[in-house]
């Protein structure tokens, strides 16, 4: 779908790895270039022409964000440097004020650092305690979170979907559970928003972060997404221009109401105005396409290399865009590489979740993660060069 949109597919390239970081169109390249050749300007504090055309797109972008998770108010729209950022100011500004030592947060074994180090962090600091809600066969179960809960827990914090395996959780029923429980949900949404309609408000979630450069847009760029009343509470874990009504020499010092509050210095204007881009872009093709066709892309991925007797892949059942597969005996890395040389993009090794590993009991596995432009040739040409792998150390080596 929309190739023709992407410059880069110019040159020879099948490029699976969109679970890192997905290709740039061109509007969205557009957007950007002509913010920096046309109507540069700061945000929120000239009085001329080209300041107010920027304020004006910046907050237009503010309410596409708004939409697209149907978030109840502008407010609740942060924007940061990615879900990393995100995530760093829920646990650092939100949590590391209202937890108590004893405190429990539930996350799993199966998340992206981002989503494990900021809470164990936290433990070492505060004395919470973090646990792992037990995985069923690598997938997160209600049963399971159930049994998980004590009268200590206060946060639930997992992905929506998982960047190794791809697994979506029941994201719904968790955050029903949450509210019963008064317990917060934070959602890592770095690898759902992009491909899957998201509405905070019926999935009941308190926090979502997500990254623009997962769904299109430039890197550097995030959303942190909380319930007014709890990004109230929010502490700024950076202060400066922007974000403060006043302050004087006294330290007196008086913020800004939401959101600028917590967006301290000078924005990622251009990322904005481009993001905001990417948004119309994606509404115009509709989220659930998107999903239709990454999941028919991995059920035809998984039976091609079903097909190849040396191919173990990892989450073969598991509906989603990932696949997790290995060349038998053949270090995920090198089969990257071996790849490489065919111009086919995978990403190898442990994608940032180190310690899924003690529930997938493999180190290291290739992931071809696809997107919407990705198509059953593409995965044919993979197949193939998967196929004849028994030439790979004569080119890797
Ligand atoms: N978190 C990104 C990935 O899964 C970088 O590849």
């Amino acid at each position: 779908m929309n190739r023709e949109d992407f410059p880069i597919f110019q040159e020879e390239l099948i490029y699976f790895d969109n679970g890192a970081t997905t290709l740039k169109p061109q509007c969205m390249i557009d957007a950007m270039v002509e913010y920096y050749s046309k109507y540069t300007a700061n945000a929120h504090r000239g009085d001329y022409d080209n300041s107010l055309k920027v304020d004006l797109l910046y907050e237009e972008v503010r309410d596409k964000v708004r939409d697209l998770i149907h978030a109840k108010s502008s407010k609740e729209i942060i924007f940061t440097s990615g879900t990393t950022d995100s995530l760093n100011r829920i646990v650092f500004g939100y949590m590391r004020y209202r937890l108590q030592p004893g405190d429990e947060v539930l996350i799993t074994k199966a998340e992206h650092a981002s989503n494990i180090l900021p809470w164990q962090l936290l433990e070492k600091e505060i004395g919470i305690y973090v646990r792992y809600i037990p995985l069923d066969r690598h997938l997160v179960t209600v049963e399971n979170v159930m049994n998980s809960i004590t009268p200590k827990t206060k946060v639930i914090s997992l992905a929506q979907i998982t960047n190794v395996l791809g697994d979506e959780r029941p994201i719904k029923e968790i955050g029903k559970i949450c509210r019963d429980h008064g317990i917060c949900l934070v959602v890592d949404g770095a690898q759902s928003v992009p491909h899957i309609p998201v509405n905070v408000d019926e999935l009941g979630i308190d926090f979502l972060a997500f990254s623009a450069h997962k769904m299109l847009g430039p890197t550097g760029l995030g959303v942190l997404y909380g319930k007014e009343e709890l990004l109230e509470e929010l502490r700024p874990t950076v202060v400066g221009g922007g974000m403060n009504a006043t302050f004087d020499s006294e330290g007196n010092l008086e913020y800004k109401s939401l959101p600028s509050r917590l967006e301290a210095g000078t924005p990622h204007i251009a990322g904005v105005i481009g993001f905001g881009k990417v948004l119309d872009y994606l509404m115009s093709i509709g989220m659930e396409n998107i999903s239709k066709h990454e999941k028919m892309l991995k059920e035809y991925c998984v039976s091609e290399l079903q097909k190849i007797p040396n191919i173990l892949v990892y989450n073969a059942d598991i509906p989603g865009s990932n696949v997790a597969f290995n060349i038998d005996q053949v270090f995920s890395q090198d089969t990257a590489v071996y790849l490489n040389h065919y111009h086919i993009c995978v990403r190898a090794g442990n994608h940032c979740a180190k310690i899924l590993k003690e529930d997938l009991l493999v180190k290291n596995t290739c992931r071809a993660s696809f997107y919407f432009y990705n198509t059953k040739e593409e995965i044919d040409q993979m197949v193939k060069v998967l196929k004849a792998s028994e030439n790979i150390f004569k080119i890797v080596l």
